[in-house]
């Protein structure tokens, strides 16, 4: 009896039936294939994502796999997930090198803006995205202390050297000045500053840079409007704030923000963080003071709900002592909620760049595939 050929027109077939969650189309016809490759009777596939964060990647791995597996006459696959992290086409003002702006903002202080800010950078980069992080919070920068790095950043002459810490390349004031020191800045020294850090600093090739803002409405999210062009905006937030309306004023600031700047500055979405409260002992996340504003607040808002972080004690031992939350307890639900924040984050800006209407991490169009 002879044995069935396998060939890369039956493999193709087989993945027209794995539909992406968010575009309702087939991997195939969306252009996610990279690659074929059959020898004997195993098949190897490469399916490449718009970013190495998407939170649908294990599903749609799994899918072509059991695709693939069912056809006569195969017996081993491989199928290996792939990103290329594309930049918007207008990049008018944009930094050279760095694709990707998001800025992490927030009514007011103390939400965990920066908390968010380092989680969802180290979440990223474990994704195995290239990332930065910027911390414009000239006031009060903080991210020397949640990132464990104090050593002064070089200088070659020309430019300054960021430092690196859990595959993150990072930035921030807090590296020139004396801790607790109290430093005194007028509105035109922090655009300097700013402008500064986003030029004047070695970033060199960055799928994302995320920028810690400080609280407020202030100079420095006007500064950093005006001198780059922002992918999209994450509004931090507390349980407290959606009964102050403290969201709905950060999120019109942005949109006066970007009419001011002469382009778009849209919403990534909100992020309600300090929710419930995560038992130490168990993880089990429990209401005290109820739930449910966050979705909300979102929707009569009209942004995505990103992610809901739960108030844990290891939280704030994690920023205390350099290690950002995710890698100290990455089993615990806070660590759960920053990572799928991160894929949202990635996911929403893979959909803008593309031009989808709803978060979507595909290629569709964006370059050759085996299916053109
Ligand atoms: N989910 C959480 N659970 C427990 N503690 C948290 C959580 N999120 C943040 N914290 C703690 O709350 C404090 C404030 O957080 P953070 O510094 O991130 O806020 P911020 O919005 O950046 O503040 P600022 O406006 O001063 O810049 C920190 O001590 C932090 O460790
Ligand atoms: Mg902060």
């Amino acid at each position: 009896m002879s044995k069935t050929v396998v060939t890369d027109q039956a493999v193709l077939n087989a993945l027209r039936a794995v539909i992406d969650p968010d575009l309702g189309r087939d991997i195939v016809s969306l252009g996610f294939v990279k690659e074929v490759r059959i020898d004997g009777s195993s098949v190897g596939a490469v399916i490449q994502l718009t970013t190495p964060a998407c939170p649908v990647k294990d599903q749609l791995r799994v899918q072509a796999e059991n695709a693939i597996g069912a056809l006569p006459g195969v017996e081993r696959v491989n199928v290996s997930m792939t990103a290329a992290v594309y930049a918007p086409t207008e990049r008018a003002g944009g930094l050279p090198g760095i694709k990707h702006v998001i800025a992490v903002a927030s009514g007011k202080g103390g939400v965990g803006k920066s908390t968010v800010a380092v989680n969802l950078a180290v979440a990223l980069a474990q994704s195995g995205a290239s990332v930065g992080l910027l911390d414009a919070d000239i006031y009060g920068p903080s991210i020397p202390m949640m990132m464990g790095a104090d050593e002064q950043p070089e200088f070659d002459g020309e430019r300054i050297q960021p430092l690196f810490r859990f595959g993150v390349k990072l930035m921030s004031m807090g590296f020139f000045i004396e801790e607790d020191r109290a430093v005194v800045w007028r509105g035109p020294m922090i655009g300097k500053a700013l402008q500064q850090f986003l030029h004047d600093v070695s970033w060199g090739e960055l799928d994302y840079l995320v920028v810690d803002l400080p609280p407020g409405t202030g100079d420095a999210p006007m500064s950093l409007a005006q001198l780059i062009p922002i992918t999209g905006v994450v509004v931090v937030m507390t349980p407290q704030d959606v009964a102050q309306r403290i969201a709905y004023k950060a999120v019109l600031m942005f949109e006066v923000l970007g009419e001011s700047a002469g382009r778009p500055l849209p919403i990534l979405g909100i992020v309600e963080n300090m929710s419930g409260f995560a038992c130490p002992k168990c993880g089990a996340v429990t209401h005290p003071l109820g739930s449910a504003g966050a979705q909300d607040a979102a929707t009569r808002l009209g942004v995505p709900l990103l992610g809901v972080v739960p108030m844990d004690p290891t939280v704030t031992v994690a920023g205390d002592t350099g290690h950002p939350s995710i890698l100290l307890d990455p089993d615990s639900p806070q660590a759960d909620a920053f990572r799928r924040i991160a894929g949202q984050v990635a996911a929403r800006i893979s959909a803008i760049t593309v031009g989808g209407s709803k978060e979507a991490c595909g290629s569709a169009g964006a370059s050759p595939s085996l299916a053109d």
